[in-house]
């Protein structure tokens, strides 16, 4: 029976690095050691300032580093002390070449996966915990078994993880499942039991799911490309809401009572963003497109499809709003992250609303609590056209308050949902009496009270509500 003493995760990013710490943290007699190519990342996570931020992530690493808990650029060595590697490094969209815009990038899987063939002198466990399209276990084994020597045996297995950004640490904690996925042979088996064993020292064990490798590589897929789906369905059927008068959280409610349907994930927004369910609904668009199921393709790209017609949707009122111009007006941005609690920006609809007010010439303001000002530069630019940065820098200030933002604008508009921007929490009086009038403000996260604003003086668009509900 394999007891895994020494664990290695590749890739310190925002899966890697709070998934291993949690490990260290539940299990002090395991060593696990992140390791990543990027120096000045395993800097910051050797440093005070961690590189990202999640609630709770410092507790937790700041009780293990060093103890059991280590950060290193020398992958070659923590590969070969480890008797289980987890790889979790980045799987984008593929920017080039068959398959661009749609397929995953297994460039670096492959990367990582060439490596511990290399350098692994011992028998290894090693763990897809990137997300991957179904079938790539495959792929690693012909790589790890082509490329070793000696009598070096390889298991392979899949285990996605689930956590959410902003939540991670509680999501990790107290996981509704941990999923394994192993060939269904006595190794394949033994190594889904000794990878269970480590989990199970915190998380219950009928909230471990074991299943066959590709069971577990697609769940993956189809558990982010439903979650998607339901964002997109309301926020579908917040369109309709703003045509009709209803008023889509009262719809998401009484759709949510239903105990078949539940009531998360049916928060209408400006859109979704993040890393994850954009790429992993086109990786699913691309798998099906492969094994010549162009229905099932279509059905699942049209997710992706509405979520684009969203964030347009949002921009082309705001400029109707403002009088069909927001050439030389001041748009203030509040939020930039791709949601709460997250410093993460990718693939953020911030992204996609500032640069549609850029290219209508509007000047904009934006403020948010953790995301690095260099960042936002990064995100605006466009690496392929000239003078792009010099451009941004002209068309955006970057704020250090909501209020700096808000003041002397034309529109504010609300993109995350931090707390901090809530009604009881900001002075929208303040921001009111510092604006040019009238005074336009746009909730792309449901986030405010419409009928205090407006009591103010605002005049307020919330996404999914109709100014005029409630009227015959
Ligand atoms: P990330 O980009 O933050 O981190 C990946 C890290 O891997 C980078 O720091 C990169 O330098 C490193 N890396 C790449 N190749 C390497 C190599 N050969 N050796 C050492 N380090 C290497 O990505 P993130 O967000 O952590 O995602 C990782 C995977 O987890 C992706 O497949 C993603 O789809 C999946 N995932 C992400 C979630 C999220 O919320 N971000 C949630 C669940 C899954």
């Amino acid at each position: 029976m394999v007891v895994v003493k020494n664990i290695c995760c590749v890739g310190a990013g925002y899966v890697g690095g709070p998934t291993c710490a949690v490990i260290a943290y539940k299990c002090h007699h395991i060593k696990v050691t992140i390791v990543d190519l990027n120096q000045a990342r395993i800097d910051a996570w050797n440093s005070d300032k961690l590189p990202i931020y999640e609630p709770g992530l410092e507790e937790v690493v700041f009780d293990r580093r060093g103890k059991n808990l280590f950060f290193t650029t020398d992958v070659d060595a923590a590969i070969q002390e480890a008797d289980l590697i987890f790889v979790s490094v980045n799987t984008p969209t593929k920017k080039a070449g068959l398959g661009a815009g749609m397929a995953a990038d297994l460039a670096y899987i492959e990367g990582a996966t060439r490596r511990i063939a290399e350098v692994a002198t011992s028998s290894k466990i090693v763990v897809e915990k990137s997300t991957v399209p179904c079938r790539t276990a495959e792929s690693m084994r012909t790589i790890l078994e082509a490329n070793s020597t000696g009598e070096i045996h390889f298991d392979i297995l899949s285990n996605p993880e689930f956590l959410a950004e902003g939540t991670a640490i509680k999501d990790l904690f107290n996981p509704d499942r941990v999923l394994i996925g192993a060939l269904q042979t006595p190794e394949g088996i033994a190594a889904q039991t000794a990878l269970a064993e480590v989990y199970t020292n915190w998380v219950p064990e009928d909230r471990v799911i074991t299943t066959n490798l590709w069971s577990s590589e697609l769940s993956k897929l189809a558990a982010n490309a439903m979650l998607a789906q339901r964002i997109s369905s309301i926020n579908a059927l917040s369109a309709i809401c703003e045509a009709t008068g209803a008023d889509v959280d009262e719809v998401a409610y009484a759709c949510g009572r239903d105990t078949r349907l539940g009531s998360k994930f049916l928060k209408a927004s400006v859109g979704f963003g993040g890393s994850c369910f954009q790429k992993d609904i086109l990786n699913l668009v691309y798998l099906s497109t492969q094994l010549n199921l162009p229905e099932v393709a279509e059905y699942w790209k049209q997710v992706y499809t509405l979520n684009e017609y969203q964030k347009k949707r949002f921009v082309k009122k705001i400029i109707s709003t403002l009088f069909n111009t927001i050439t030389n007006k001041r748009i203030a941005v509040l939020g930039f992250a791709f949601k709460k609690d997250t410093g993460d920006t990718r693939e953020s609809a911030a992204i996609t609303l500032i640069k549609d007010f850029i290219q209508e010439q509007a000047h904009v303001a934006i403020y948010d609590p953790k995301v690095e000002h260099e960042q936002i530069y990064m995100d605006l630019t466009e690496p392929t056209v000239a003078d792009s940065r010099k451009q941004v820098e002209k068309s955006i200030s970057i704020c250090s308050s909501a209020y700096e933002a808000c003041k002397d604008a034309d529109a504010v508009v609300i993109v995350t949902e931090w707390d901090e921007f809530k009604s009881d929490a900001l002075d929208y009086q303040k921001i009111y009496d510092n604006m040019h009038k009238p005074a336009f403000l746009f909730d792309g996260r449901l986030l405010l009270d419409a009928a205090e604003l407006r009591k103010i003086g605002f005049k307020v668009h919330i996404i999914g509500k109709n100014e005029l509900a409630g009227t015959a």
